[in-house]
């Protein structure tokens, strides 16, 4: 039998970097993974194949539409779908392979197969068995001090509705690998999900239409966010119907009827011919053998396991970060966990800060946002000043054709520290760092206006909204 300091039971960016960080101090560490790549849902068929395709076509939608306006005299643009899904192959087995160099740069043994535990895992010296069944039908088995178990998550399917087929109806992982634009697209779930792969179907010349059972998109995001989204999605031609009941969904050799009732009007019928289902994601906890660990109920009604604070499940020397666990589904939140798991088990502090998480939906211009919503500071009856400024006033988003967004920030009424920052605006991916960092330090909006930002840029406008928690913006 092998033994390890900790066994990780899956790769994606929560079981993969506390490979690493554990391995970093001194921890022999073995990764188990199911999938014959490495990087988990993530690298292989989520966040990068998903980020791949929405630049391409992107930039495909800025050619076609915008390329005049930058005097590109092209009369047309063919699209090559085959390359484009190339291109996105070749990012994520570059990034694939990067984990695998990386694993053994550290000496990080990876099995490829199944992890799970049998009824005898415990040993007499408190020590944890996990067995991994192997594609060749063998079963090997590895003892640990620490089993991490970082499984992650798969799309939520509607299984009396529509389950999954591969074909019509889609998950988001088919929905990366379409070999054909669809003609319709219809798009079960306005979240993230929905709006980054309607987005880039759209963008790529299919007719979208987006069911959304709740008032708005994004629910749980910042107001001003969903409501921009919306506005700004319509006018590009993307359908939403909001409080949409999807009673059916019924196909045919290559079509799907959805039948659908939105408020106060008859049941109505469209025909698409692929249905995207977007309607969350839900914890691997299958097949891992869970009752075996223990007679006490490891999960809660959510089917994630339930864990204390330092990834502890009650089942001893069994730890649990990432979409596994509560907390949003993203793949920063399990590195970070990652990290600070690998930390604890070595003996060290670790800290991480879960109220300035960044949350991102990659549309054009990008939502990015942390902190509190203006809803939750009202809940919370929290003293608040608040400050929007408009991309308008802003010269680089002019220059990247895109100043329709803004910079919301909040911060409280008595102290000035900054509360929450909801941004819409060309790469808002990478502007709510400043807000993240600043708010980690417990930062004021004048610490934001105070410091010096490049000029042209669209950071200034982070300073602006800062400026106008204050007195007053200046370029609005
Ligand atoms: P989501 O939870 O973001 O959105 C699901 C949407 O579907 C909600 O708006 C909900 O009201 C709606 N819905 C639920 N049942 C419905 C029904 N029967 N009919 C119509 N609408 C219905 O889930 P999504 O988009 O599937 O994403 C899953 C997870 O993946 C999320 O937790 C998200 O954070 C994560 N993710 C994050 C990304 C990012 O950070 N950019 C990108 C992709 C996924």
């Amino acid at each position: 039998m092998k033994t390890a300091d900790l066994v990780v039971i899956g790769s994606g960016p929560g079981g993969y970097v506390a490979c690493l960080r554990a391995a970093q101090l001194g921890m022999k560490v073995i990764c188990v993974e199911s999938r014959s790549t490495l990087g988990g849902t993530c690298l292989n068929i989520g966040c990068i194949p998903s980020k791949a395709l929405l630049h391409s076509s992107h930039l495909y939608e800025e050619l076609t539409k915008h390329g005049h306006d930058h005097g590109f005299a092209v009369s047309t643009i063919k699209l090559q779908l085959d390359k484009m899904m190339a291109r996105k192959q070749t990012i994520v087995t570059k990034n694939t392979r990067g984990i695998e160099y990386l694993f053994k740069s550290n000496q990080i043994e990876h099995i490829h197969g199944h992890g799970w535990f049998d009824q005898n895992s415990l040993t007499n010296d408190g020590r944890r068995i996990t067995s991994i069944k192997q594609e060749s039908g063998s079963t090997t088995q590895i003892m640990s001090r620490y089993v991490l178990i970082a499984t992650g998550s798969t799309p939520r399917e509607l299984p009396k509705l529509a389950p999954f087929d591969q074909s019509i109806i889609c998950s988001s992982e088919d929905t990366l690998s379409f070999t054909t634009v669809p003609k319709k697209l219809a798009v079960i779930g306005g979240g993230v999900i929905g709006l980054e792969l309607g987005t880039v179907w759209h963008r790529l010349g299919a007719d979208v239409e987006i069911y959304e059972a709740a008032t708005t998109l994004l629910p749980s995001m910042d107001t001003s966010l969903s409501t921009f989204i919306l506005k700004h999605l319509k006018k590009s031609g993307i359908k939403f119907h909001l409080q949409a009941t999807v009673s059916s969904i019924k196909t045919s050799a290559n079509q799907a009827a959805v039948q659908f009732k939105l408020p106060d009007q008859p049941t109505q019928e469209a025909n698409f011919d692929k249905v995207l289902i977007s309607v969350g994601r839900v914890a691997n906890t299958q097949g891992l053998g869970l009752t075996n660990l223990t007679s006490e109920t490891l999960t809660d009604p959510l089917g994630r396991l339930i864990v204390d604070s330092q990834f502890a499940t009650k089942a001893p020397g069994i730890y649990a970060i990432g979409d596994v666990i509560q907390g949003p589904m993203l793949a920063h939140k399990a590195e970070a966990e990652g990290v600070a798991v690998a930390e604890l088990l070595a003996g060290q502090t670790a800290y991480l800060n879960y109220e300035t998480i960044p949350h991102v939906v990659y549309t054009w211009p990008e939502l990015a946002a942390v902190g509190l919503t203006l809803q939750q500071l009202h809940e919370r009856k929290i003293p608040v000043t608040k400050s929007s400024f408009s991309l308008r006033g802003n010269a680089r988003a002019k220059v990247w054709g895109e100043d329709g967004g803004f910079i919301n920030m909040y911060s409280h009424a008595e102290t000035g520290q900054i509360l929450g920052a909801h941004l819409a605006s060309p790469h808002a991916s990478e502007l709510i760092a400043e807000i993240g960092l600043a708010m980690n330090f417990q930062a004021t909006a004048e610490d934001i206006y105070r410091t010096c930002h490049a000029h042209p840029s669209v950071s200034e406008a982070i300073k602006e909204a800062a400026l106008g928690c204050n007195h007053q913006t200046l370029h609005n």
